[in-house]
């Protein structure tokens, strides 16, 4: 394989940089063609997974009936989250999802397996971190290509397996709206509605050195 070029490295750098969680006051209803959906899980599919297992699989939903009873599942399981956040008030006024807004959700499931994975012996989670992975791989291509992904964890995964009629085998690991956006956030908007702080550097890097 060729050594990448510094210009690669900046756009990378670039485009995670500029890559924002798309809700669902910020997409539009433009279609997306469907080779960039490809592009999109094709990134998906270079992830590295453990024991190269690839423990993926997507589920596309454009039908709206089916968004539509995943949006149910999210106002059930929205109810009962405010009462953590009852001295906040603002949280009621956050939009958190973008289920029927985005033209395309993915639904993404880990598949349990059926033996032995190298790798994920000691550490049973390993499977769902490798589709944590394929997730970011496809943020990340989206934003390449200006298409907004946002992740909407508020949601049973029992109840949205069982609405996309997917079997036991199947645990679902995120599950995502995508589509093209009005504008992409110049910084995180939970940051901009101070939500949350920025973590520095020196907060999170400790190094352990000679
Ligand atoms: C695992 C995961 C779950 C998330 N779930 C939600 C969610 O349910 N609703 C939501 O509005 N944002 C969700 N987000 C988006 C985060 O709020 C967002 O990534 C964070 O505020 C930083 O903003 P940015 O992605 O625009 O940089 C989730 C992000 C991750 C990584």
């Amino acid at each position: 394989m060729q050594k990448i070029d510094k210009e690669a490295s900046q756009t990378l750098a670039h485009i995670i940089a500029s890559r924002r969680d798309i809700r669902g006051n910020n997409f539009s209803s433009e279609p997306i063609e469907e080779e960039l959906l490809k592009e999109i899980i094709e990134a998906a599919l270079h992830a590295p997974s453990v024991g190269y297992s690839q423990p993926w699989k997507f589920v596309i939903i454009e039908k709206k009936s089916i968004k539509e009873q995943i949006y149910e599942n999210y106002k059930e399981e929205y109810a009962k989250s405010t009462s953590s956040f009852k001295e906040r008030p603002i949280y009621e006024t956050l939009k958190l999802e973008g289920i029927k807004e985005a033209p395309v959700n993915i639904a993404m499931f880990y598949q349990k397996p059926k033996r032995a994975i190298l790798g994920q012996t000691s550490q049973k989670k390993m499977g769902e971190y490798s589709v944590v992975c394929a997730i970011q791989n496809m943020w990340l291509m989206a934003r390449s290509l200006n298409i907004g992904m946002g992740w909407v964890s508020i949601l049973k995964p029992k109840k949205v397996r069982k609405i996309l009629g997917v079997s036991k085998e199947y645990k679902l690991v995120g599950y995502l709206c995508v589509g093209y956006v009005k504008a992409f956030p110049k910084e995180p908007e939970l940051k901009t509605l101070k939500w949350e702080e920025q973590k520095n550097y020196q907060e999170i890097v400790s190094w352990i050195k000679d």
